[in-house]
């Protein structure tokens, strides 16, 4: 069957910095540990005033497209991914394409174009999409692009304002893709639910404590159908683990719970026996609440010992440290896992070719999936293109008071927005907004 995958991705940071443990913190008269140490962030990126979700994903197709060598004939589809639209009509897919269409000689009049809601999970939801096109081979040779891209804001005060992030990611979608194929196996944790959700305004109602137990929940039961496809997952059958990422702690928890369910009836859990015992079963239990309880104290014991440091260490970690310094990107989360992970194994120096990778995506509302990805022969060479460190590096640091301006600039609500703060840093060979059309449409502008 044809090889269907990633063959090159682009991530566009927002070029703002709001620094969690130094600057935010203090303000809000909270310990700076709450950041670096319980949600395991660092810092938030931001779009500067003259950025939102249509420059940052055009900008990192744009990049995508450049170092790939493409013309508009080449894309037979462009999706689009975001829970942080501001048309309810006119897909932002449609804007992105018409940047694009300033800088190549030829259009996207051919291309097939359209825009994914299901909260974080659209991003995979529309890889999906491209996938399957392919797969039926109605792409007549073309390939896919897939931009999931958001401002994740939340309103000033609400406790997830800790977990904020802005950026986009591009992703190619190819016959005998360069970096990574995807399985045709997926599994799904699906369910009606109510902990976050933004019925026609911009700034999310969440309950955060709530959504923490959805994720879980909904990210164990697509685990758990995925093996019903595939047989039992082990531990050592995949080289990396990249799973949405709202901040770094939620992936702490999960991975917990998952090593504990994929250990369990192994050979792990036989040689950690002599140590923290077996692992509790339901049937020697009374009560669900007891279970849970000696459930939760052996998971505690799992996660101190060497065995699970060694496998979080590998698998899990290295998945988190672009998030650590960008925030929940929503529907770009898992896939800046994903390249986080790839990225460290690089820089280690790691062979990972042939290598799998555990995929896990999730939206609120709620919905996870589970799917695995093949690493290919050109992942070294597709990572080592990528910029990020020197974007990262380049963003500039706000103050406090900086950043509720900038939370403002965001701000869809005509009488909280402000137009007069300046730019922080200058545009330099990107698109930028540039105002508004004649039908309240966002205008844009490619500045050399
Ligand atoms: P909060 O009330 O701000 O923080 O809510 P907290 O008091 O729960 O503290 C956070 C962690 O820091 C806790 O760790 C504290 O113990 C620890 P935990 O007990 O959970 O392991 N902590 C400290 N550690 C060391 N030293 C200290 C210290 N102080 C505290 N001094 C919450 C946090 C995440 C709930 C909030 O920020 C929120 O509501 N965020 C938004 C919702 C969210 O991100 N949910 C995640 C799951 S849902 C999801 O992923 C979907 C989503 O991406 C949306 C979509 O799909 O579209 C959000």
């Amino acid at each position: 069957m044809t090889s269907v995958g990633i063959d090159a991705i682009e991530v566009r940071t927002g070029k703002l910095r709001l620094d969690l443990a130094e600057t935010f913190a203090p303000a809000q008269g909270e310990k700076p540990e709450k950041y670096t140490k319980g949600l395991g962030l660092y810092a938030s990126s931001f779009p500067d005033v003259y950025e939102d979700i249509v420059t940052m994903g055009a900008n990192a197709a744009h990049r995508l497209m450049d170092r790939k060598g493409l013309e508009p004939d080449d894309i037979g589809r462009i999706d689009v991914a975001t829970e942080s639209a501001f048309d309810n009509s006119k897909p932002v897919s449609t804007y992105i394409a018409g940047c694009l269409e300033q800088v190549y000689e030829d259009d996207f009049h051919h291309a097939n174009k359209g825009e994914r809601k299901f909260a974080c999970i659209s991003g995979t939801q529309s890889l999906d999409d491209a996938f399957n096109w392919i797969r039926a081979g109605r792409h007549r040779g073309r390939s896919a692009i897939v931009v999931a891209t958001d401002t994740a804001l939340y309103a000033r005060d609400d406790p997830g304002e800790a977990t904020q992030g802005a950026g986009a990611v591009a992703m190619l979608i190819s016959e005998d893709p360069d970096l990574v194929e995807l399985s045709t196996e997926q599994g799904y944790g699906s369910a009606d639910e109510t902990d976050f959700l933004k019925p026609q305004q911009q700034f999310p109602s969440v309950d955060g404590k709530r959504s923490v137990q959805v994720y879980l929940a909904r990210m164990r039961e697509a685990i758990e159908d995925y093996e019903s496809v595939v047989g039992p997952i082990h531990p050592e059958d995949y080289a990396l683990g990249p799973f949405h990422t709202p901040f770094p702690g939620m992936v702490r928890k999960a991975a917990a719970l998952a090593f504990r369910h994929f250990t369990r009836d192994t050979e792990i859990e036989e040689q950690l026996a002599a140590d923290i015992g077996r692992q509790p079963r339901r049937e020697a239990f009374d009560s669900d609440d007891a279970f849970r309880e000696a459930a939760g104290e052996y998971t505690d014991e799992l996660t101190d010992t060497d065995r699970y440091r060694e496998w979080y260490a590998r698998c899990v970690d290295p998945t988190l440290e672009l998030s650590r310094e960008v925030g929940n990107w929503y529907t770009g989360s898992v896939h800046v896992a994903r390249v986080s992970g790839l990225k460290a194994a690089l820089e280690n120096g790691e062979n990972l070719t042939g290598g799998r990778m555990l995929v896990g995506s999730y939206g609120s509302g709620a919905q996870a999936e589970v799917h695995a990805e093949t690493i290919q022969a050109g992942w070294a060479e597709e990572i080592s293109a990528l910029d990020l460190d020197e974007q990262l590096d380049a963003r500039y640091d706000l103050s406090f008071a900086e950043y509720e301006d900038v939370h403002d600039v965001h701000n869809h609500d005509e009488d909280a927005g402000v137009t007069d703060v300046e730019g922080f840093t200058q545009p330099d060979a990107e698109f930028v907004f540039d105002g508004w059309g004649r039908m309240g449409e966002r205008k844009y502008t490619y500045v050399e």
